[in-house]
């Protein structure tokens, strides 16, 4: 049964990254047509922003180096999505990036940055202040090409080198992203420690700093269990961009504890119980997530599509 909870958003955004974040991570190479398919079927089942892939070394992230391959073949008009393919944000970390996603014509990127040394230089080869210098001139260029581009930042809530991360420094970073440009900030819990209270406390100090709730988005990870839960301090804060990855597909190459994304599913059905508007359709969402779990050869993390995977659509709500 939805019942609506006053004081909450009455409308939230999911940005899917089942696509980028929830594949990245698989060793074995997966065909450019099944990401394709998996891409099509996401929008197809009412996810507003969708993620496609990483414009990164493809040396760094094996999985992605069919970024190009696969953006042409969706932009495609008769067997992809024509030119609202140009829409779906892909990852960028530097000039070189930039310059293979303006080849495709593609309208959004997202810089990635870090809110630790260690992982600044495990993720990007680059100090924390250099990511800064990286960015500058890619963030400039998209912008002046009419490109929009969000900021993510990574061990916001924890790092495992280099332990807690001070909320100050989390603050800092982000407002730097946002500084070269970024139209929102995604706050990143990388590996999943974080809780409710932390959640709370970062947005505020981010509100304190002069960054407005509607800049910032949430990304969890459900390491520890927690990504429900801090999404609903989150969605108490007033935030209404939330990263979800379909079927809890995910984790980071460069840091090793990071296991899978916030499941889109189980953040649909919070949102739904709650009374609050997604677009989302849970069934084909959970039909896509069984059919990839299918390609991948193991069951899907997510408690919803486990739950409902062999159900008739609709016959079970929250
Ligand atoms: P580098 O080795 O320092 O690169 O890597 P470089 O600038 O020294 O360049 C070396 C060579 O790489 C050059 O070629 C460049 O052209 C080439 P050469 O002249 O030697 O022939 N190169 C590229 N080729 C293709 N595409 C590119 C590119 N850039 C350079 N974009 C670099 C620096 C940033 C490239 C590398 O560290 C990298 O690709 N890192 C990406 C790591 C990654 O994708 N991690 C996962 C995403 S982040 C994440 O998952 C967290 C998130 O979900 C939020 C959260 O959960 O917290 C977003
Ligand atoms: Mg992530």
């Amino acid at each position: 049964m939805s019942v609506p909870s006053r004081d909450l958003p009455s409308r939230v955004t999911i940005y899917e990254v089942g696509a980028r974040d929830g594949l990245q991570n698989e060793k074995a190479l997966i065909p450019t047509e099944t990401k394709a398919e998996f891409v099509r079927r996401l929008v197809a089942a009412g996810l507003p922003v969708v993620e496609a892939t990483s414009f990164v070394h493809p040396r760094w992230v094996p999985q992605l180096a069919d970024a190009a391959e696969l953006m042409s073949g969706l932009t495609d008009e008769t067997s992809g999505l024509g030119d609202s393919a140009r829409d779906l944000p892909v990852l960028v970390p530097n000039e070189r990036g930039l310059d293979r996603a303006l080849e495709l014509g593609l309208r959004h990127i997202a810089v990635f940055g870090s809110a630790t040394e260690t992982f600044a230089s495990k993720n990007l080869n680059r100090t924390l202040d250099e990511q800064f210098a990286m960015f500058a001139p890619t963030v400039e260029r998209a912008r002046g090409s009419g490109m929009d581009v969000r900021a993510y930042v990574s061990m916001c809530f924890g790092d495992p080198w280099e332990g807690a991360v001070p909320i100050e420094q989390v603050v800092d970073v982000g407002r730097r992203m946002l500084d070269l440009g970024a139209s929102q900030l995604s706050l990143g819990d990388t590996i999943g420690v974080g809780t409710a209270g932390h959640v709370t406390a970062l947005v505020e100090a981010f509100v304190a700093a002069g960054v407005g709730v509607d800049r910032l988005a949430l990304h969890f990870h459900d390491t520890y269990g927690q990504a429900l839960s801090n999404v609903q301090a989150g969605l108490r804060a007033g935030i209404t961009t939330y990263d979800a990855s379909a079927g809890g597909l995910g984790g980071c190459p460069y840091a090793e504890s990071a296991t899978g994304n916030l499941a889109t599913e189980d953040l649909v059905w919070l949102l739904t119980g709650l009374g609050i508007e997604h677009g989302v359709d849970l069934a084909s969402l959970v039909a896509t997530s069984t059919w990839m779990a299918e390609h991948l050869g193991r069951p899907s993390p997510s408690a919803v599509v486990r739950a409902l995977g062999g159900r008739p659509a609709d016959t079970i709500t929250p």
